[in-house]
């Protein structure tokens, strides 16, 4: 079988290499994939969202089935496109994906169903919501609408950080037109906790739990980053928790999609806070998380294409997926500067022993070298029957990856694994 995977970062890497365990599937295609991902897949120059170019070239290569990895090209209907070719994909179509493109649309559908989530109001025009902020309390937490690459939503102190916030956001467009409507909502506070999950729009089958470090620096301080490491799974997700979710928010929300006309095939991304009052979503996204993937599918121990499979053939309900009891750390080698300015073109050093254990995700390929080519470069994954153990395990492969400039964090995992000290 010929696979297409659209994308080219970790996540995409992860994916690919998982796939590759399926002895059906004899070449993977990505799109555009990465100099990493060029040692598992022949990576073709079209980007992610080249929808004509996918669609073309998945055609003419008789491709027989697509996964659709990144929230762009969802949003903008790769998926449509390639189905009205014949080609069967994972990933939802577009008025689907909707759930993570329109936040307003997002906390509309949970305001209907009463699926638990922070209080919130939308607004088109700025001078109403200036006046909103006379009635809130603070912190308060401004999004904007639509897709801003992770990074449209400020956390305002006070009134005066609301203000220039709102401004920024719908009157310079500092996210662009993602900043046309805004929503304001409720600061909550509590650990965070990512839940992907398989649907094929019926059933609905979690995967296992994981915790991002989205700040730069150690400590959680810094910059907020598209993530800097990942631990599976998260300490905080309980056994208590995980039933409150599946009864409160996951199914809830499958079955709102459906009863809206937008059954939602693919994995749906619970972006969820453990406040006091009860697990609450913070997001949805129409996809794998990255770098959540990265720790989520060494963990999977049913064959992820057959999955995959089951959720584009709407039976899910058939099959069951099985997860290790094992866990599994990532810690992101990024570039210094990172998420702001940072060079590329240093050669990246990674010894033959490590290859499984690397998914890259800002490198080009030049001749035999590796050199880096992104903010993040490349994730370190180590899994074993204890978390203390997988992330001793990931750092010394840290050890031995080299190149000019790398930057990472020391505490991945060091707060889960405090979490998990005090529970025993
Ligand atoms: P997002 O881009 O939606 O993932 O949001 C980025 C980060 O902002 C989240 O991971 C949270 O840490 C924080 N955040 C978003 N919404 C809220 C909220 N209502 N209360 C507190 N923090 C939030
Ligand atoms: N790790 C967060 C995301 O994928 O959006």
């Amino acid at each position: 079988m010929k696979i297409l995977v659209v994308g080219g970062g970790g996540r995409e890497h992860a994916i690919i290499k998982s796939l590759k365990k399926n002895k059906l599937i004899e070449t993977v295609y990505a799109l555009p994939g990465n100099g990493g991902i060029s040692s598992d897949a022949i990576c073709v120059d079209i980007g992610a969202k080249d929808i004509d170019g996918i669609v073309n070239f998945a055609t003419e290569n008789m491709v027989d089935y697509a996964v659709v990895a990144p929230d762009d090209p969802l949003v903008l209907g790769a998926v449509d496109a390639l189905e009205a070719q014949g080609i069967p994909c994972f990933g939802p179509n577009k008025a689907a994906a909707i759930i993570e493109g329109s936040k307003a649309f997002a906390k509309e559908l949970m305001k209907k169903h009463s699926i638990p989530t922070a209080r919130y109001e939308t607004f088109d025009n700025l001078d109403d919501a200036l006046k909103y902020l006379e009635e809130i309390t603070y912190p308060t937490v401004i999004k904007a609408d639509g897709l801003a690459l992770g990074k449209g939503v400020i956390i305002a102190g006070n009134k005066a950080e609301a203000e220039t916030a709102l401004k920024s956001m719908m009157t310079d467009k500092i996210f662009g037109e993602s900043g046309s409507r805004v929503i304001i909502e409720e600061f909550l506070e509590g650990p965070e906790v990512s839940v992907l999950a398989f649907t094929d729009g019926h059933t609905v089958v979690p995967m296992i739990s994981s915790m991002d470090h989205k700040r730069a620096c150690d400590n959680d301080e810094g910059l907020n980053t598209g993530g800097m490491g990942t631990v599976a799974p998260n300490p905080y997700y309980t056994e208590k928790i995980q039933e409150i979710c599946m009864k409160e928010i996951f199914i809830p929300t499958v079955e709102a999609m459906k009863s809206d006309g937008r059954v939602f095939k693919g994995c749906l991304y619970f972006g969820l806070m453990i406040t006091n009052d009860g697990p609450k979503v913070i997001e949805y996204n129409c996809r794998f998380g990255d770098p959540e993937t990265q720790v989520v599918l060494p963990l999977l121990k049913t064959d992820l294409f057959t999955v995959m499979q089951a959720v584009t053939e709407e039976r899910l309900v058939d099959l069951n997926v099985e997860f290790s009891s094992d866990s599994a750390c990532c810690v992101i080698m990024a570039s210094k500067g990172y998420p702001e300015k940072y060079d590329k073109g240093y050669k990246i050093t990674i010894p033959k022993h490590l290859k499984d254990n690397v998914y890259v995700a800002g490198a080009q390929r030049c001749g035999e070298d590796l050199l880096t080519a992104g903010g993040r470069v490349l994730g370190v994954v180590a899994t074993a029957d204890n978390l203390e153990d997988a992330i001793k395990q990931s750092y010394s492969f840290v050890e031995e990856i080299s190149f000019d400039n790398a930057y990472y964090r020391h505490d991945i995992g060091k707060r889960a694994l405090a979490r998990l000290k005090k529970g025993e």
